[in-house]
């Protein structure tokens, strides 16, 4: 879920509505804002489906704040996407509004307690349940701080949680328990967000709020306190994305535009860490090279797309690290108690730094004494502040909710990774690095001719706009990058698609194979992969005889693929390891046309969010 909170001279609805636009890919199910009006009450709209629909109802019927106010944008967890379920919710006979990130799981026992406390119920949501709790506090203490500091104790589960209380305008208080929360500092205004983007458009000066810390903003001041009360010190940082990262510029979508900003996603999460030649990673040197030396087991940790790109990255750090790399879904990682010692290294992929998932997988790792290391594209976010090591991704503000250009930015973290260690541990050949950073100095280039296939997968797409089922093939990285073809099809046109390495298909999904099935193969150069590209060759002539529609993702000048082929995408490939990176392309263009031409939400796609920040 998306939250933002605001106290200041300024109109509060349109900061708060301002902040939802730019988290609505944390969660789209309901949206909704409570202010304090001109009569000094709690007023409230909320409306459930996209934040468009709660702007239609504040076009009927409008708020006149005052300057404080709560915004909220739901990703439905207990309850459905209702009107009533949406948040705010309303505590003290509607003079307090609570909104809420997270789930509360000692939520039964609570919801007893309050309505035999008297207090009554109308959504089926674990929130109101907090917010009811939270009015008989402040009944009980007559003062919003100290309630609310006794409510966050007793919740158990995850929860970011914003209140305001119509007897103390121009106060909104926070909390944060395993769940984002950041603080916006402006001039004479003040702002809470579950990431930067709730008010990157208004200030760059922004808090990290500690994980078990309230934050109480007024619009002159920001204190900050324990749950017991106790101050806590804290430290301003300068947001380094700039505001208009964050708009669509011209384009039809987010996605078409993150696609196309991948040539800079990738330049810019190389700049500074290729010197002379040398890889050089300041985050990796500042562990200690005995530390990095003595690693004898990586665990890549991770879900979605970043997983993948996690895949991708392990074939390349056990090729220059030699270190065995294995990859494993967060959630899957911490129930079956991995073997772990002080040599093992964790490293974790995560686009938002925030997916709950991930983040207890990493906590688990942390009590456990490994060396955790972050790959993360939003600083200062939760992951690489409690990692050992933070190796940023620098794409910008990624925005739709199919992720592209971190993804490609993630690879190259997790390459640079490898070539680190590699140079580290003595296990790296010159020849090998400095094939590997010539790559990399020619990868963006390269990308700008990957993104210019869009027209002719456009094409492609608007053929097959029908199509029920997509497969994907690849070998090697290839392998995962045909897993991502197949995942992107799946968030964003809602397609059956399933990514195989190309050796499996013969042991059991050929039987898939039918006449006019559609094929994506992912095939390697024949000049620098010989052996798998004519593997991959067979490959197709086994499905083509078959039935198979193939469509091949080639070098430009590869005519061996062509008799087999229906169409062919040409790609200035070059190597093994990075061809993939550019091969991925086209699959994100073709999931993005064929959600288009279906004529369905390509940045918002159903049931999905952003940032999962819930197990
Ligand atoms: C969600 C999104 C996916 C994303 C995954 C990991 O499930 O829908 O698109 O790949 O989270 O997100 P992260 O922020 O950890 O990279």
């Amino acid at each position: 879920c998306g939250i933002v909170g605001y106290v200041g001279p300024n109109d509060t609805v349109e900061a708060l509505l301002n902040g939802l636009r730019r988290l609505e890919y944390r969660g789209y199910d309901s949206a909704g804002v409570a202010v304090i009006d001109a009569a000094g009450g709690v007023s409230v709209r909320k409306k459930a489906g996209k934040l468009a629909n709660l702007e239609g109802v504040l076009e009927v019927s409008p708020l006149e704040a005052t300057g404080t106010g709560i915004g909220h944008t739901r990703w439905a967890t207990h309850g459905g996407p209702t009107d009533v379920n949406a948040h705010p919710h309303l505590g003290d006979e509607g003079r307090l509004a609570v909104i809420h990130n997270g789930i509360v799981e000692n939520f039964a026992e609570l919801r007893d307690e309050v309505t035999s406390r008297g207090a009554e119920l109308e959504s089926e949501t674990d929130t109101e349940v907090v917010a009811a709790l939270l009015g008989l506090e402040v009944q009980e203490t007559g003062d919003l701080e100290t309630a609310f500091r006794r409510v966050v104790k007793r919740l158990h589960g995850t929860f970011t949680l914003l209140a305001m209380h119509q007897n103390e305008p121009g106060k909104v208080v926070a909390a944060r328990h395993h769940s984002p929360l950041v603080v916006g500092v402006g001039d004479g205004e003040n702002f809470l967000g579950s990431d930067v983007a709730a008010f990157v458009s208004s200030t760059r000066r922004a808090i990290a709020v500690d994980e078990d810390n309230i934050a109480v903003i007024t619009p002159d001041a920001i204190r900050i306190v324990d749950f017991d009360g106790a101050p806590v010190e804290f430290e301003e940082y300068e947001v380094q994305w700039d505001a208009g990262a964050a708009d669509k510029g011209g384009w039809s979508s987010f996605m078409a535009k993150e696609i196309s900003e991948q040539p800079d996603a990738i330049g810019n999460t190389l700049r500074g860490r290729l010197v002379d030649g040398h890889v050089d990673i300041p985050e990796l040197t500042e562990l200690g090279e005995p530390r990095l030396r003595e690693v004898d087991r990586i665990i890549i940790i991770a879900c979605g797309t970043a997983s993948y790109a996690g895949m991708i990255g392990a074939y390349a750090i056990e090729q220059w690290a030699r270190v065995p790399v294995q990859v494993e879904l967060s959630h899957e990682f911490r129930y079956r108690d991995p073997v772990l010692t002080d040599r093992t290294m964790v490293i974790s992929v995560s686009q938002s730094g925030e997916t709950m998932d991930t983040l207890m997988a990493v906590k688990y790792a942390i009590e456990r004494g490994v060396t955790t290391v972050s790959v993360c594209n939003t600083q200062s976010a939760t992951i690489p502040r409690e990692s050992d090591a933070a190796v940023y991704t620098h794409a910008g503000p990624e925005v739709a909710v199919a992720s592209t250009k971190a993804f490609v930015a993630q690879i190259t973290a997790l390459y640079l990774i490898g070539l680190h260690l590699g140079r580290v541990r003595g296990t790296l050949a010159a020849d090998a690095e400095a094939e590997a950073v010539r790559q990399f100095e020619t990868l963006p280039e390269k990308m700008a001719e990957a993104v210019a296939t869009h027209e002719q997968i456009a094409q492609l797409a608007h053929w097959m706009a029908d199509t029920r089922s997509v497969l994907f093939l690849g070998r090697h990285v290839g392998y995962p990058a045909a897993l991502e073809g197949a995942l992107k099809l799946k968030e964003i046109a809602y397609i059956h698609a399933e990514g195989f390495a190309a050796g499996e298909l013969k042991h059991g999904p050929i039987a898939l194979i039918d006449h006019g099935q559609p094929v994506f193969v992912l095939v390697p150069s024949p000049r620098t992969s010989p052996l798998m590209h004519a593997k991959v060759v067979s490959n197709i002539q086994e499905i083509r005889a078959r039935g198979a529609r193939v469509i091949a993702i080639v070098e430009k000048g590869d005519t061996a693929v062509l008799p087999y082929t229906d169409d062919v995408v040409r790609l200035p490939l070059s190597d093994a390891l990075f061809d993939p990176i550019l091969q991925v392309v086209p699959l994100q263009w073709f999931a993005l046309e064929l959600s288009t031409a279906k004529g369905l939400d390509v940045d918002q796609p159903r049931n999905l969010a952003k940032s999962v920040t819930v197990e």
